[in-house]
């Protein structure tokens, strides 16, 4: 824009220049010929009243004035009142009768006229003719015709002097205009950097300059804007911890379920060892062989409940470096009672391997997954934990021969409250946790199942850091 405005007042300011120049040229053609237009009817005056007898004064005059380089006169010719010619600066005219429309034109004009012969700005030349008279007695006429050399050259000159001037304004006004915008820019590309910077779990808002304008509002609606997501981040993070605890109270239920029943019967031989000690006969021998049987009992009812209530207590996240296969075997042994209930076959096939866990966490989704596998196989079954090690991660594969996933539910049974357990018996609940707890380890858990052929649930976790 700025460059087409500036070529625009270019061109506008070099055409006004050339017609100052052109008038400038044609005002002093005109005194020229003014100036000479004295001389010249002296001469036809003295010669027709015969006070000069030579005919010499004319052509002098003539060729003078065409020598003369301060006068700028190309050709000078004198003609009588018929257009014949009495003098002219090319000799070979003399005498000839000029019959073209310029020397017609000269030839019945009562004053001073100009014409153009060629363009004026390319060498041209201004043709001057002036009546020679004395009041109303004409005695000829002359023309001159004056050069405008030198014009084409102050032409260009202007030029490039308008060029340069123009060039330099366009650029000095380009530069006020990008620093212009820069500046104008500047909050708007900010508040852009700061939008760009809110990622999930930095929703801190960038600090920015106060300002009263519309990017202000809109500063502040970026605020709002954070704060709100802030706020919804954590109302999200409440709602997940939330979840994963209702999940963990519907699991403790199943499994209180089997440490009662791993209570009991410890319980029962320690009340028997108990009873039998009351008697004050019983030798030393026995005494000792009952007392250990008590102890032994009351250990593994201690195991039991302190299995349990670990299960139940609420951990904060801890990553430590932890043994996969120990992590399996602690969990299998919580659901002992499950497995050998179900009629369960178990392999535990993990080698010692450390990870980078939260070792309540995992037990946790052990404890979803195998629950998850007994519950599928009805009539027993046999279910098969094994590890495989492919690239960045380990992976653990938990599998089963019970009655597999449908594949229309194989999409849905991570969704939150999925179960086909029927009311009151599943939470649908457990798959959700676990995925929501592999992905806070930086792993994935996927599954590959079909009816009737079992279920293979595959949790990928990031090797332990070296
Ligand atoms: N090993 C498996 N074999 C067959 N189906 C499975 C298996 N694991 C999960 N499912 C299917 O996925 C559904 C969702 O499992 P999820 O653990 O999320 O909830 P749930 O087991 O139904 O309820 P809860 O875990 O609270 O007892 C189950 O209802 C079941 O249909
Ligand atoms: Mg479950």
């Amino acid at each position: 824009m700025i460059l087409v405005i500036a070529l625009g007042f270019h061109h506008l300011l070099v055409e006004e220049e050339k017609n100052h120049l052109l008038e400038r040229r044609e005002r002093e053609a005109r005194i020229l010929a003014a100036s000479m237009r004295l001389p010249f009817t002296q001469i036809l005056l003295y010669e027709e009243t015969g006070l000069v007898a030579e005919a010499g004064l004319l052509d002098m005059y003539v060729s003078r004035l065409v020598a003369s380089k301060e006068m700028h006169v190309s050709y000078a010719i004198v003609l009588d009142s018929e257009g014949v010619v009495l003098s002219h600066s090319d000799l070979t005219q003399f005498h000839k009768r000029l019959d073209d429309p310029l020397t017609l034109k000269a030839l019945i004009a009562a004053d001073i006229t100009l014409s153009h012969v060629g363009d004026p700005f390319k060498d041209g030349v201004i043709d001057v003719a002036v009546p020679l008279n004395v009041s109303s007695k004409r005695f000829g006429t002359l023309r001159l015709g004056y050069t405008l050399e030198g014009l084409a050259w102050e032409i260009r000159m202007l030029r490039r002097k308008v060029m340069a001037l123009t060039a330099a304004t366009s650029a000095l006004l380009a530069l006020l205009v990008f620093i212009a915008a820069r500046i104008m820019t500047r909050p708007i590309r900010r508040l852009a950097s700061a939008l760009n910077a809110v990622q999930p779990g930095s929703f801190e808002p960038v600090k920015l300059p106060e300002r009263n304008d519309e990017i202000g509002e809109l500063q502040d609606s970026y605020r709002v804007m954070v704060d709100r997501l802030r706020e919804e981040e954590a109302e999200r993070k409440r709602t997940h911890e939330l979840l994963g605890s209702t999940e963990k109270m519907a699991t403790i239920g199943t499994l209180a379920a089997g440490i009662a029943h791993e209570i009991n019967s410890p319980l029962t031989g320690a009340m028997h060892g108990v009873q039998a000690l009351r008697k004050e006969s019983l030798p030393q021998t026995k005494r000792d062989q009952y007392l250990q049987v008590v102890g032994e009992s009351l250990d593994r009812i201690r195991r039991a409940v302190s299995q349990l209530l670990d299960y139940s207590t609420v951990h904060a996240a801890h990553f430590s470096d932890c043994d996969l296969r120990r992590l399996v075997g602690k969990t299998l042994e919580l659901l002992d009672f499950q497995i050998g209930k179900g009629g369960i076959e178990v392999v535990n096939r993990v080698p010692p391997l450390t990870v980078r866990a939260d070792a309540h966490k995992m037990e946790q989704v052990l404890v979803n997954l195998v629950l998850n596998a007994i519950a599928a196989m009805h009539s027993g079954g046999r279910l098969d934990i094994s590890q495989v090690d492919g690239g960045p991660y380990v992976t653990l594969v938990i599998s089963d021969t019970g009655v597999g996933i449908p594949e229309e539910n194989l999409g849905r049974i991570f969704e939150p409250f999925f179960t086909t357990k029927g009311t009151g018996k599943g939470t649908g609940l457990g798959l959700a946790v676990c995925k929501k707890i592999v992905e806070q380890h930086g792993g994935r858990i996927t599954v590959s199942s079909r009816p009737g052929e079992g279920a293979t649930f595959f949790v990928s976790l990031p090797h332990s850091p070296a």
